[in-house]
């Protein structure tokens, strides 16, 4: 799964490349999770900020390494940072890096509001700003990078059914946070699948704040409760929420009997898919999304136009967004080591301990 890169690149990525050679490559990652480097095109700097460490791992075990790895191919300057969880505080780095002269910011935002008025800011500072992964309602970014998230609730939504089968099933949501509107779209896709089966039934849905994992754990134990422990299918939007239900589920005897659904594809998700615990996650490749991040960028920086799959209504805004959207893939036990191969993860993370021989069954080695 290579990415694409525009026509327009090439030359610059070879020039890019010669520079990376000449040894002028100045990377300077620093304690306070900022990390630069690139300098291979003076022409402009991208600054890039990521959520949080909490709601998922992916953005720093994944999308990091990932935008660091499209930049420095790239060779283009950049500025990565993480805003903690905290608007505030993702306002202010905002601030510092378009006092610092970036051209382009991408951020993840934390909630459209907060979001939309760090893009307002950087539009008065003639800068422009990049979606990443997450839908500014209201905002003013040029282009929308992510995946198709209705897709994503999708792939869940069917992951459930297949693992259910067309038995009668009562099914628990756990949603992402309401500030994410990715959160909305994953739900909504997981619903037009499952609502469609007759057989199912929704007997609790809830969406965490935040995506906090541990207060996941502590809405699951309510809904649970709530249905009287007739609980059958677990659609959960990521990997984090499903381990949180996961445990509810063992403290109650019925892991592994009631499936859980997942998203990022991450070593502790992969590792429960494989024990069985959990059915499905959904795969989007870091690589893919950073390198378009990084074409979307760089195409902003020389004034070009970006490739783009096609336009994102912004309801709140009433605009349509310009949008490089890729597609996610379901992983269930079968193809876990597509991942692997991909390099969404290593073997030698996913399949520690106890996990090495279910990776040995499952042909990853
Ligand atoms: C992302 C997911 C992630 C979640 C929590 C969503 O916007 O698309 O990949 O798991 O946020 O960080």
């Amino acid at each position: 799964m290579k990415r694409k890169h525009s026509l327009v690149l090439v030359p610059l990525l070879g020039l890019s490349m010669a520079l990376t050679a000449c040894g002028d490559d100045s990377d300077s990652g620093s304690d306070s999770g900022s990390d630069s480097g690139g300098g291979g095109e003076a022409a402009g700097k991208i600054g890039v900020i990521l959520p949080d460490t909490e709601s998922s791992v992916r953005w720093e075990s994944a999308d990091r390494p990932a935008l660091e790895a499209a930049f420095d191919e790239a060779g283009v300057d950049y500025d990565i940072q993480n805003a903690e969880g905290d608007a505030e505080r993702m306002t202010q780095i905002a601030d510092t890096m378009i006092g610092d002269g970036v051209t382009v910011l991408a951020i993840v935002n934390l909630d459209s509001e907060s979001g939309a008025a760090i893009q307002e800011k950087a539009a008065s500072q003639g800068v422009a700003t990049i979606d990443y992964d997450r839908l500014t309602l209201g905002g003013s970014a040029e282009y929308y990078v992510s995946f198709d998230n209705t897709v994503v609730g999708e792939l869940q939504g069917q992951g459930l059914a297949d693992c259910l089968g067309d038995k009668k099933a009562n099914i628990v949501y756990l949603n992402g946070s309401p500030t994410d509107n990715n959160a909305t779209l994953f739900s909504e896709g997981a619903h037009s699948v499952l609502d469609e089966i007759s057989n199912y039934t929704v007997v609790g849905e809830q969406a965490v704040p935040d995506w906090d994992n541990e207060e996941a754990a502590t809405i699951f134990q309510q809904l649970y409760t709530a249905a009287d422990g007739k609980v059958d299918g677990v659609l959960a939007a990521n990997d984090g929420l499903a381990g949180a239900a996961i445990s509810i589920l063992e403290g109650n005897g019925q892991a592994g009997k009631v499936p859980v659904t997942g998203q990022d594809a991450t070593v502790e998700g992969l590792q429960n898919v494989l024990a069985g615990t959990q059915c499905m996650t959904v795969y989007k490749s870091a690589t893919q999304e950073a390198g378009a991040l990084a074409d979307a960028a760089i195409a902003l920086v020389n004034g070009d136009e970006a490739e783009t799959t096609g336009t994102t209504e912004d309801s709140e805004g009433g605009r349509d967004v310009p949008s490089i959207l890729l597609e996610p893939q379901s992983i269930t036990k079968d193809n876990v080591g597509d991942v692997i191969e991909d390099g969404g993860q290593k073997a030698e993370d996913v399949c520690t301990g106890d996990f090495a021989d279910l990776c040995a069954e499952a042909g990853i080695s």
